[in-house]
């Protein structure tokens, strides 16, 4: 029995050990933690429990029958991120270069399917050259086995990816379906083909770095919804981003105590919104001053900065947020807002995570570049999610909500919940300079008439009171007691019941 035993700690400290010394230090001079280290500072201390350590590839080609390591090039397992239940995989790069085999596969696929039986979210740390180049295509079905599973666990339980090296070809794929993607800046890079293909195929001359690093990804093409600076950064804002949701689609995000007053007034919002309607104002200032203590996790901050997405909590419960940011392009909609807002609604209402908008929307950005990449069908994706949407919505209108956007944005029509203004909002066709030049056409060479005209436009519409009076808003509140009025919208919408009907799945615009 202690011979076994004594075996088993060898065996273990060989596995631990992965491709050698030699390859860890390789990897933490590029500056990157191990497959280990990773999963040490994600998950809470001494709380990671091991899956199929001494897994390995059945693989016989290109002497490979005689190079096995235990593990196969990925750690997996279960552990706990402040408390709560979590599935981990961490490729380990020291061994095969993380590439994914047979075997590697299974294992990640076994965690998928135990974190889909107990409902718990499932956490991919990916750094790997792809599919094992001496396996071919049973590689090959491995990554479609993780993909279906990817799918299937889609809205049942959380997926995030983070990527933590090399993610290139078919592998990037797995990534992309998963609800968010955290990139580490400088050593991670993810494209479909890399710079030597694009080269032979376009002519174009890219480094990897600009075709697919994490500020490429995070700014351009918004694949990824976070870079952050190094391995340690990204995991812990991946502790702190689980906070904020549900462990599967069957229940409440996690709520907990605060100590910030639910009735806290915050006068300055009285003077938030500038006297000048075409003056921009930052509205992560009034979502930092109505959630809880301040704290707002923003997703893709560098993208589509004309559209604020993210996480907070109100009264202790997690909300997510979107706001139209009068601060970039005044905040119209375009399609790269659209996409990353609907992407977002769409999460939040797949995990019961109550959503607060915010709207300062002038309409859709006009232009070509806009029609020919297909606004139409881009910012229909928004209206959809919001239309399906049933979690609790709850609407504040701060100032501009015109023509289609006002209705995109969790109008009452859209079955918003509760929907406020503030009382210097405008909702309306479209501003008022633009309406007049339109209806008084034949005025428009008389200045005193269009101004005139102009005036009783803005009267007659740049006020929250006639879409009030017909129950498009339910109550025109004062900017200082919009925390107070908010909780206790979402306070009374709490147990909201409402199901869309039965249908195999929509067909969402893609
Ligand atoms: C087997 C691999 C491997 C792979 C790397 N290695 N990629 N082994 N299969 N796919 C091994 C290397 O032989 C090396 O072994 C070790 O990992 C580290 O690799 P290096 O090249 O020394 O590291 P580095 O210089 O950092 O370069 C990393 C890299 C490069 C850019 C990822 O290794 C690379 O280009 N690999 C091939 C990538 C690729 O073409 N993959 C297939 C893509 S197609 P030793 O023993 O020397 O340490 C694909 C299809 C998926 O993935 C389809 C899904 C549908």
């Amino acid at each position: 029995m202690l011979d076994i035993v004594k075996m088993l700690e060898e065996k273990r400290a060989h596995a631990r050990l992965g491709g050698g010394q030699k390859r860890i230090d390789a990897q933490h001079a590029k500056g990157k933690l191990t497959a280990r280290e990773r999963l040490e500072v994600l998950l809470d201390e001494d709380s990671f429990e091991e899956f199929d350590m001494f897994v390995e590839h059945r693989s016989t080609d290109f002497g490979m029958a005689n190079q096995k390591i235990p593990g196969d090039g990925v750690v997996t397992g279960h552990g706990t991120i402040n408390g709560r239940l979590v599935f981990v995989y961490s490729q380990d790069f020291t061994v095969f270069g993380g590439s994914l085999s047979e075997a590697h596969a299974e294992k990640i696929c076994k965690i998928m399917d135990q974190a889909m039986k107990v409902g718990a979210p499932v956490i991919g740390m990916n750094d790997s050259g792809g599919a094992r180049i001496q396996e071919g295509v049973a590689a090959l079905g491995g990554y479609a086995e993780v993909f279906q599973r990817n799918v299937m666990a889609s809205g049942v339980i959380p997926q995030l990816s983070l990527i933590m090296g090399p993610c290139a070809g078919g592998a990037v794929y797995s990534p992309a379906i998963t609800d968010f993607i955290f990139m580490v800046k400088d050593t991670s890079y993810m494209f479909v083909t890399g710079p030597d293909v694009v080269k032979t195929v376009t002519h174009e001359e890219v480094t990897q770095e600009e075709l697919g690093g994490a500020r490429t990804h995070s700014t351009r093409s918004g694949v990824a919804d976070m870079a952050f600076e190094n391995d340690i950064d990204a995991l812990l804002q991946v502790r702190r981003m689980m906070d904020f949701i549900p462990s599967s689609n069957r229940e409440k995000p996690p709520s907990r105590p605060t100590a910030d007053p639910a009735d806290r007034p915050e006068m300055s919002l009285d003077s938030l919104v500038p006297e000048n309607p075409n003056k921009p104002y930052d509205i992560k200032e009034l979502i930092h001053k109505v959630v809880d203590e301040g704290d707002f996790f923003e997703i893709q901050p560098d993208y589509a900065g004309n559209i604020v997405i993210g996480f907070g909590r109100m009264n202790g419960s997690p909300v997510g947020f979107v706001a139209n940011q009068p601060m970039v392009l005044a905040g119209c909609l375009d399609i790269d807002s659209s996409r990353k807002a609907a992407r977002f609604v769409r999460f939040c209402d797949a995990f019961n995570i109550p959503i607060v908008t915010f709207v300062d929307v002038p309409g859709f950005l006009p232009g070509t570049t806009q029609e020919y990449g297909g606004i139409i069908k881009h910012g229909a994706k928004l209206l959809y999610a919001y239309a399906e949407a049933t979690v609790p919505k709850v609407t504040l209108i701060t100032r501009k909500a015109y023509g289609g956007a006002y209705d995109v944005m969790a109008s009452k029509h859209l079955r918003g919940d509760v929907n406020y203004a503030w009382p210097q909002a405008e909702i309306a066709v479209m501003g008022a300079k633009g309406a007049v030049e339109i209806i008084f056409r034949q005025d428009i060479g008389n200045a005193e008439k269009i101004e005139a005209r102009t005036q009783e436009y803005a009267d007659k519409f740049a006020n929250p009171f006639v879409a009030s009076s017909r129950g498009y808003v339910d109550e025109v509140i004062r900017p200082h007691n919009t925390r107070r009025r908010l909780i206790k919208a979402l306070g009374m919408l709490r147990n909201k019941q409402l199901e869309n009907p039965w249908k195999k799945h929509g067909n969402i615009p893609l």
